[in-house]
């Protein structure tokens, strides 16, 4: 007979450590019907099986699903916010998904991230430069977000010192507050809603220059795919460079700053690191991944009358995947619980699986691999402060907002 597992994802608890709470659900509870309305699924093999499913799990009827939090009468398409995520193409399924995600892998093929590793290692080196003469540095803010934001731009074609960026970067993190599964309150929802707007006028704006004056970027690779016959509409082609902006830096920022905090809660992997940065770089990548995952869960609905755990699951059920917990089953990974960048961890669930698996996956480890890398070879002293890390408000995405590092 299952326990009753208390799983509150908005807790200040789970904040600093969710990782208990995910091994009772994972052991006891392994298919947890929340009070917030959906199912917890946190075994590795159930997380990865419903992200792969093609026929039982998917986005479904995106309204209904935001309905679910805020009751029946809640008017979801009149909050831009939720419009604008609505059009999102995480969000959607099969066709449109294949449509809009056919147009973004394009810009991220193998060979392409492969051909900006130079300019990312430039990146780098010199945002180190800034400040390595100094001794210390909030590395999150001079470093985790600087490089894969800067990255971004070069991409999409933004201009890394325009003085909007501080107020795009910020709407960003204001704004994909409405991907967290729950109601947002009136303040958070108000906030979302005008955020949204900064970020439609940036884009917009963006992409009207490149119009007039088209260069070598993304801006306007999007803007030049519109007009064709099944092109998607400007609108829509917004929505994916604000997509692809905030998925691009939010979460790469998240993984150098928890990638840094466990090198410091576990020193002797630091120094596994400092002593050969080029083989073990990729594994911190990978093992940062595991262990302390920038993006803690994601959801599903079921599209049709199915089954977990001997459990019928109704059709337009929500269920909530914990990536996090999937991360540390013992049934898949020894000892799950220890950072250990000696282990192949590439069997983690941090870039999802099946059709949404993340598109950003191999510049993400690039960007990794060089942060971790480089800040080894340049500031081999470097430690950050490894109590009470200032994690960030909200369940879904995990990463601190500050971090002070000392070499
Ligand atoms: C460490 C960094 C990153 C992590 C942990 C991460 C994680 C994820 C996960 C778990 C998903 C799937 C979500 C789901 O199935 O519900 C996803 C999808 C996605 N990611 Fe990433 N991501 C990272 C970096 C990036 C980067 C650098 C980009 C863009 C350049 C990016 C763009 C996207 C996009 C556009 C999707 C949607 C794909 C689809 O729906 O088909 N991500 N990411």
């Amino acid at each position: 007979m299952a326990t009753a597992v208390s799983f509150s994802p908005d807790a200040p608890a789970m904040r600093a450590d969710p990782y208990e709470t995910f091994a009772e659900l994972r052991e006891n509870d392994p298919l947890h019907r929340s009070h917030l309305g959906y199912w917890v699924v946190s075994r590795y093999d159930d997380v990865r099986g419903v992200l792969m499913s093609r026929e039982d799990f998917g986005q479904g009827d995106f309204a209904e699903n935001v309905r679910l939090f805020y009751g029946p009468g809640f008017d979801v398409m009149g909050q831009p916010a939720y419009k604008w995520l609505s059009e999102v193409f995480l969000m959607q399924d099969p066709p449109h998904h294949t449509r809009v995600r056919g147009l973004v892998t394009g810009a991220l093929t193998a060979r392409i991230v492969r051909n900006m590793e130079p300019r990312i290692r430039e990146i780098t080196e010199m945002l180190i430069d800034r400040f390595a003469s100094r001794g210390a540095a909030d590395i999150i803010k001079e470093f985790a977000y600087e490089l894969p934001v800067r990255v971004m731009c070069d991409m999409l074609g933004v201009d890394p010192e325009d003085s909007r960026l501080p107020a795009v970067i910020h709407a960003i993190s204001e704004s994909f507050i409405v991907f967290e599964a729950r109601a947002l309150t009136a303040d958070e929802l108000k906030t979302a809603n005008e955020q949204v707007r900064v970020l439609q006028e940036f884009f917009e704006d963006l992409f009207a220059q490149r119009m007039k004056e088209p260069r070598k970027d993304l801006a306007t690779a999007l803007v030049q795919s519109g007009g064709k016959e099944d092109s998607l509409s400007h609108a829509e082609l917004v929505t994916v460079a604000i997509g692809l902006f905030g998925a691009g830096f939010e979460t790469t920022a998240h993984m150098i700053g928890n990638g840094l905090l466990s090198l410091s809660k576990y020193p002797d992997q630091w120094d596994l690191l400092v002593g050969d940065p080029q083989s073990f770089a990729t594994n911190v990548v990978d093992e940062t991944l595991r262990y302390e995952s920038s993006l803690v869960a994601t959801y599903r609905t079921a599209l049709r009358d199915t089954e977990l755990h001997g459990q019928r699951i109704e059709r337009g059920s929500k269920v909530l995947c914990l990536i996090g917990a999937g991360n540390r089953d013992p049934r898949v990974f020894d000892n799950p619980d220890a950072y250990d960048i000696r282990r192949d961890a590439r069997k983690h669930l941090s870039f999802g699986g099946g059709i949404h698996f993340c598109v950003g996956a191999e510049l993400a480890r690039l960007e990794g691999r060089m942060a971790f890398e480089r800040l080894a070879v340049r500031l081999p002293g470097l430690s950050v402060q490894t109590a009470e890390p200032a994690w960030r408000e909200g369940f879904l995405f995990r990463g601190m907002s500050t971090l002070c590092a000392r070499w």
